[in-house]
C-alpha cells in the first residue's frame, strides 16, 4: 500500500523510516518532508496545514493510509476532512485533538473526571490573572498559554515578580499570539518527568514504552524550554507496575472521559507526566507522537508499526497481537542552531553528514536541514538528531556522542547530558 506522512521534522523522518521498513508498504510519501526524509520517502511540496491540497493529493495518488505528525493540522480538523471524504487517516478528530489544543479544556476535563493533575485556575484577562498572582503565597507557580505554542508557552515562576512578567508577556505583549489569549496558572509539581504514549482507537489501548524528554535548552535543565533537546528509552525505574498505574489512573479514564464527551480519540495519546511522591500527575496531553520521543521509541520498536496505525485508524485495534521492543536503550540527541529556542541562524553549512557511518544502531533524523548544491545547510531551530542504540544507556550515549563529534556547523549546540536523569521511582 501507499502511505502519506504529514509533517517535515525529526518525528516524521523517524515515522517514514519505520513505515518504509514495513513489508506491507510499497511507497511512502511525505508532505512537505525535508531533504533528509527524501532518503526514505518521496517528498511532496505541500505544507502540513494545507488540508485541501493534502486531501486532493491523497485522493489522486490513492493513498491508503495517512499519518499525521504535527498537532496543527489535527487541531484544524484534517482527520474530520479526510474521513468525510472516505479516506483512512491516523490521528484524532478536531474535537478530540482539543485535549492538546486547549489547555483550559484539558484541565477542566481532567478535574471533572478526577484524573490526577496539578490544581489550577484559568484566566481570560490579564487584570484578573495579575490580581490572582498578587495574592499567591506559594511559589514557584507555572503559567501556561492555553493554546498551541510549540512547547515554548510555559513559564515556571519562582516569585511574584516573575509571575507578573509571565502574565504580561503572554496576555499583554502577546508573545505567543492568540495561543496566549487565555492562560492557566497551576501549582508546581515536584518529581521526575515521564512521557508515556499510547496508540488507541478510542477503546483499546496499546501502551508504548516510556521515554524521557529533556525540554530545557542547556545541560542540567538550565535555560528556556524548547520543543525537546533529546530523549531516551527505556527509563530506569519505570517498570510494569508504574506503567500499569499510569494506564489505569490516567490513560483509560482520559479516553473514557473523551468518549463520554462525544470526542472519541483515535491516534496517539501522549501523556506528559510528573511522577510525584503521591503518584503520576498529568502535566499535559498531546494528541500526536512526541518529538523527539518518537525517534528513540521507533529505534527500539521491533514490531511493524503499520498494522497498529491501520487498525487504530479503522477502530479495530483489539484485533492485533502485542507490541514488541528491543531491550536495548535508545538515546537521541538533538543538534540545534545558535539562538534556538529564540530567533535562530539559518544557512550554515553542515559538515560530516555524508561521511558518517550508519549501521543498525545509528540513525540521523533530520528536522531542519536543506540542500545548497552538494552541501547540507541548516534550515531550522532543531537541525537534526543523532539516535543510537546500545546494550545499556552508557553504550548508547557513547555511540550517539561519538557520532556528534563527527558532525558540525557554525553555532551547533547540543546537550551533553541526554539520558543522565535520576531514576524514576
Ligand atoms: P507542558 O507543555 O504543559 O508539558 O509544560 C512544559 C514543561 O514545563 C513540562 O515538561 C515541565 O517541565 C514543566 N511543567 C509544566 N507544568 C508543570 C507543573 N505543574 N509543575 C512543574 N513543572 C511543570
Ligand atoms: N517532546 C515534547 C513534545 O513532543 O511535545
Amino acid at each position: 500500500m501507499q502511505v502519506l506522512v504529514i509533517g517535515g521534522g525529526g518525528r516524521e523522518h523517524a515515522l517514514c523510516w519505520k513505515i518504509a521498513a514495513s513489508p506491507l508498504v510499497k511507497k511512502v510519501w511525505c508532505a512537505p518532508g525535508n531533504p533528509g526524509i527524501a532518503s526514505v520517502a518521496t517528498c511532496v511540496d505541500i505544507a502540513a496545514d494545507d488540508i485541501e491540497r493534502l486531501l486532493a493529493f491523497a485522493k489522486r495518488e490513492e493513498i491508503e493510509l495517512t499519518v499525521v505528525g504535527p498537532e496543527g493540522p489535527l487541531v484544524a480538523g484534517i482527520v474530520d476532512r479526510f474521513e468525510a471524504a472516505g479516506l483512512k487517516i491516523f490521528g484524532p478528530s478536531k474535537a478530540a485533538a482539543e485535549i492538546e489544543g486547549n489547555k483550559v479544556f484539558c484541565k477542566d476535563l481532567l478535574f471533572r473526571y478526577r484524573i490526577p493533575t496539578a490544581n489550577f485556575r484559568a484566566f481570560e484577562s490579564s487584570s484578573a490573572a495579575l490580581g490572582y498572582v498578587e495574592g499567591l503565597r506559594e511559589f514557584p507557580v507555572v503559567i501556561k498559554a492555553a493554546g498551541l505554542a510549540s512547547g515554548k508557552g510555559v513559564r515556571i515562576c519562582k516569585d511574584v515578580v516573575a509571575a507578573r512578567a509571565a502574565v504580561r508577556e503572554c496576555m499583554e505583549e502577546r508573545a505567543f499570539g492568540k495561543a496566549g489569549e487565555r492562560i492557566v496558572i497551576e501549582d508546581f509539581l515536584h518529581g521526575e518527568e515521564l512521557s508515556v504514549l499510547a496508540i488507541t482507537d478510542g477503546e483499546t489501548i496499546v501502551l508504548l514504552e516510556a521515554a524521557q524528554d529533556h525540554k530545557a535548552v542547556n545541560d542540567g535543565d538550565q535555560g528556556p524550554n524548547t520543543g525537546g533537546m533529546g530523549a531516551f528509552s527505556p527509563v530506569p525505574g519505570v517498570g510494569v507496575r508504574l506503567l500499569r498505574q499510569i494506564e489505569s489512573t490516567v490513560l483509560v479514564p482520559t479516553i473514557h472521559a473523551l468518549n463520554r464527551e462525544g470526542r472519541r480519540f483515535r491516534g496517539v495519546l501522549y501523556a506528559g507526566l510528573m511522577i510525584t511522591e503521591q503518584g503520576p500527575r498529568v502535566l499535559e496531553f498531546n494528541a500526536r507522537f512526541g518529538d523527539p520521543e518518537t525517534q528513540p521509541l521507533l529505534m527500539r520498536l521491533k514490531s511493524d508499526l503499520v498494522p497498529f496505525l491501520l487498525y487504530a485508524a479503522g477502530g479495530e485495534l483489539s484485533k492485533i497481537e502485542g507490541i514488541t521492543w528491543r531491550t536495548d536503550t535508545a538515546v537521541c540527541v538533538v543538534a540545534t542552531a545558535a539562538g534556538y529556542p529564540g530567533a535562530f541562524e539559518k544557512g550554515r553549512t553542515i559538515r560530516g553528514l555524508d561521511f558518517l557511518q550508519r549501521d543498525e544502531q545509528l540513525e540521523v533524523f533530520h528536522s531542519g536541514t536543506a540542500r545548497a548544491g552538494n552541501d547540507w545547510i541548516t534550515a531550522g531551530g532543531r537541525v537534526f538528531s543523532v539516535c543510537a542504540l546500545g546494550a545499556d544507556k552508557a553504550a548508547a550515549q557513547r555511540k550517539a556522542y561519538d557520532a556528534l563529534e563527527r558532525l558540525s556547523f557554525e553555532g551547533m549546540h547540543y546537550r551533553r547530558d541526554i539520558g543522565n536523569r535520576r531514576p524514576v521511582s
